[in-house]
């Protein structure tokens, strides 16, 4: 298949040289990122190849559709930024890749949570500037804690695994309870998981039912200095209301992997223009936040997952009219 690759980064170069000679695919590389904008590029290509910060809205998807384009694959699991209903509108089958390493996330949890118990990110900062005092830097222990996992899936059952070494108490909330996690967790209501949880991992997809999950109303059911890590979706999260809660102190620390803005922000160098998000801002000047740039996915391991698979979509679509890992509408948001 003749296949446009948008927002193709450099490590993922590699990866693309050797599984599109071996599923026999041509690939043209441009590393910016697809939207609108530059969707005609697609013209003469069957496919593109695009990444979750990619902005694959109606618009996009009708320019690509005016090129013949007939499959948008994703390299990511998330599906959140492509409007499927304009795709089947257009007739574009969607692909994604929900299957890459899980390691690579739950791991990012464990490591997020470990730095909010440890206060890591002050400790750093103070020793950058020559004071090695401890005031303010005590921390806790895992062991004594309840840890809650909304959303059991794949991330979220190698989540609790790598957590179950920690001696805490795990409770989990899922739309779909699986027996695997029952192993580790007892699964309990969401009501009862934000009344006992001292940490509380997001692990679900975004869909309508959640976008805000964590909001004022919420926050206000947890313990008193609860934290919070969202390795999933910015927008499961009211961020000016977690803003408020760090400040009063009713929540004890963020570790966010994720912005409900992001599109734009995060992937992309700064650092000369500055961000205008006062929202954001403000998160990232919070002692006790942690605010990283949607990277929880990006290991070696993952990186050449989502290449080889989302490549493997396109050669599925291409030679049998079928792929496992289609995305339809109402699939989520
Ligand atoms: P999965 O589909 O295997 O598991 C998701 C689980 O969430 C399912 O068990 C499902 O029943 C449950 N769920 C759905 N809606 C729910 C709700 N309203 N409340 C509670 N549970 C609900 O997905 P997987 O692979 O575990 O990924 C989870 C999420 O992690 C993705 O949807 C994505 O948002 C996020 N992610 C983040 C990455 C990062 O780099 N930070 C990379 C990859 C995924």
């Amino acid at each position: 298949m003749n296949i446009l690759a948008y927002c193709v980064r450099p490590d993922e170069m590699e990866s693309f040289k050797k599984f599109s000679s071996l599923l026999g695919h041509q690939v043209t590389i441009v590393h910016e990122s697809f939207s609108p904008h530059n969707a005609a590029l697609a013209k003469g290509y069957d496919g593109i190849s695009i990444l979750g910060n990619c902005n694959a809205n109606a618009e996009a998807i009708e320019e690509i559709a005016k090129t013949g384009v007939r499959y948008l694959a994703t390299r990511s699991a998330g599906i959140n930024n492509i409007d499927l209903d304009a795709a089947a509108k257009w007739n574009i089958k969607v692909s994604n890749v929900p299957a890459y390493s899980p390691n690579a996330v739950a791991e990012f949890a464990v490591t997020s949570a470990l730095c909010l118990a440890r206060n890591i990110k002050q400790a750093i900062h103070r020793v950058e500037e020559q004071n090695f005092s401890l005031a303010g830097l005590i921390g806790f222990e895992l062991r004594k804690k309840t840890i809650g996992f909304i959303g059991t899936g794949r991330i979220g059952v190698t989540a609790i695994k790598a957590f179950s070494g920690f001696g805490a108490k795990m409770i989990g909330y899922d739309l779909y309870p699986n027996e695997e996690a029952k192993k580790y967790i007892d699964y309990v209501t969401l009501d009862e998981l934000f009344a006992q949880a001292d940490i509380i991992s997001l692990h679900c997809p975004l869909t309508e039912e959640n976008h805000h999950l964590i909001s004022k109303e919420n926050i206000n059911k947890m313990k008193d200095g609860a934290i919070i890590i969202n390795t999933a979706r910015g927008a499961l999260m009211d961020a000016p209301a977690i803003i408020e809660a760090l400040k009063n102190g009713k929540l004890g620390g963020l570790a966010t992997d994720t912005y409900e803005f992001e599109v734009g922000i995060f992937h992309h160098d700064h650092s000369k223009d500055r961000i205008n998000d006062p929202v954001l801002q403000e998160l990232i000047n919070l002692p006790n936040v942690l605010v990283t740039p949607h990277y929880g996915f990006y290991t070696d391991e993952a990186v050449a997952n989502m290449v080889e698979f989302s490549l493997t979509n396109l050669r599925d679509f291409e030679t049998t009219g079928v792929c496992n890992n289609e995305c339809k509408a109402l699939q989520q948001v």
